[in-house]
């Protein structure tokens, strides 16, 4: 029972997943802390979709959802959190262009959604990836949604502090994780990948200046990072992939 689990489901992107998923592996978990969104999902696929209202950031949620799965026969291959935060619309969290704009409170916010989330996941969930594996070589895929503005190495511009700040503890997180991956989840992989400026609620207010052929939709994003994610094997743990399969500086 080939099964893809996908945290912040209801996220374009997310959600992207979780149609694309429905057409490649038998069964889909689709984790979402709002289950209306999923009214309208488009059923493309023959996968059967399973929707889990869960807030990631809850311990208690993610340990639930693991004993859940304990006594079950899914043969997850794939995990991907596709949480994320950069902007709330006007509600005060937006994302900095100078130092005068960084807020304590909007900077907790973010680091929660994007780099608290990952190792929680991998806390409650990682045991459970790949677990039958009968072959030596093969793997499971833990990804996580980073962005490339998250790379120090690749800081040329400044500003965004909280987000990039969020993202960078998010590398490290995957970069750690992928160590200890290869001494105890020998069948995982773990990677932090970027899907390219994607037409979503987290990105449309930042639109304007991005050329025609550089905003994806979601649907081409996926596509994409799925080729990419459908080749990593145990050699790719621990790597920051963009979009299209290149390798991204921490
Ligand atoms: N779009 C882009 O151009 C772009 C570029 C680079 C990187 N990314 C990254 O790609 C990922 C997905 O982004 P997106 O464009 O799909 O954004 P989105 O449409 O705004 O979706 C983000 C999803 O994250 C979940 N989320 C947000 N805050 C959360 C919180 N505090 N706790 C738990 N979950 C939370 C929500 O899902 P639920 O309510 O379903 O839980 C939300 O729908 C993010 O990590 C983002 O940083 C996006």
């Amino acid at each position: 029972m080939k099964t893809a689990i996908i945290f912040g489901a209801s996220g374009g992107i997310g959600h992207q997943f979780v149609e694309y998923c429905l057409v490649h592996y038998e069964h889909v978990f689709a984790c979402t802390r709002q289950l209306q969104s999923f009214q309208t999902i488009e059923r493309k696929g023959m996968g059967k979709l399973h929707l889990m209202q869960l807030d990631p950031s809850s311990e208690t949620e993610l340990q639930l959802f693991s004993e859940y799965l304990m006594g079950r026969e899914f043969n997850i291959q794939l995990l991907i959190n596709a949480c994320g935060l950069l902007h709330n619309g006007s509600k005060g969290i937006s994302p900095e262009k100078k130092i005068e704009d960084f807020n304590a409170n909007s900077f907790e916010e973010i680091i929660k959604a994007n780099a608290l989330i990952t190792p929680l996941i991998a806390k409650h969930l990682l045991s459970h990836l790949n677990k039958g594996a009968k072959n030596l070589n093969s793997t499971g895929v833990f990804a996580s949604l980073s962005a490339r503005v998250g790379s120090i190495g690749d800081n040329y511009l400044g500003g965004w502090y909280s987000y990039r700040a969020s993202k960078a503890a998010l590398n490290q997180i995957i970069k750690t994780l992928s160590i200890e991956a290869s001494r105890r989840f020998k069948h995982c992989s773990v990677i932090a990948i970027h899907p390219g400026t994607t037409d979503t609620n987290l990105s449309e207010p930042f639109q304007a200046n991005v050329p025609a052929e550089k905003l994806f939709t979601p649907e081409f994003a996926i596509n994409k990072m799925m080729a990419v994610i459908e080749k990593v094997g145990l050699v790719d743990s621990g790597k920051f992939y963009a979009w299209d399969g290149q390798e991204i500086e921490w």
